[in-house]
């Protein structure tokens, strides 16, 4: 794998810290997109920081962390190419990648503890995308990036 990119506001600050030393004592390259430090900022930021690097090759997944996971999560999945997860358990992340091919883990700070995200991100790296009809679906996320007005048109029939 490329490097793994990370991104947090201040909620996700020292997690963030402590999940770069664990991936740095695995072996895995990191790139750290900030913060930098416990002060407040906005996790938008951050999340599009760690989505760009990933559109642009700089790293092949990224880990975000905020308060909950969820606002990183809403953020990074704006970004064409990202499948961003918010994870509080190892089964969704394990999910994440088997069915959805998530390359982006979105953790909460205030609702994970230490040990658990560590043991959540351990599964995420592990486990591969399954592919098969997977795969399929996984082209249709890139459809609905795509299509925007035309959702309808696509995907309207079926969601009625
Ligand atoms: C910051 O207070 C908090 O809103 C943020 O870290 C995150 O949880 C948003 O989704």
């Amino acid at each position: 794998m490329t490097a793994i990119a990370l991104g947090a506001d201040h909620a996700g600050y020292t997690l963030k810290e402590d999940l770069k030393a664990w991936l740095g004592s695995r072996g895995y390259e990191t790139v750290d997109m900030g913060t930098r430090s416990p002060a407040s900022v906005d996790y938008p930021d951050f999340a599009a920081a760690v989505a760009l690097a990933i559109i642009a090759g700089k790293a092949e997944r990224g880990v975000l962390v905020c308060g909950t996971g969820i606002g990183m999560a809403m953020a990074a999945n704006k970004v064409p190419g990202v499948r961003a997860a918010a994870c509080t358990d190892s089964y969704t992340a394990r999910m994440s990648r088997e069915h959805n091919d998530a390359n982006v883990l979105a953790l909460g700070a205030r609702v994970t503890a230490r040990d658990a995200a560590i043991e959540i991100l351990a599964t995420w790296l592990a486990a591969p995308f399954a592919g098969g009809r997977h795969a399929r679906r996984v082209v249709k996320l890139g459809e609905l990036e795509r299509v925007r007005g035309s959702a309808e048109e696509r995907f309207g029939a079926k969601a009625r």
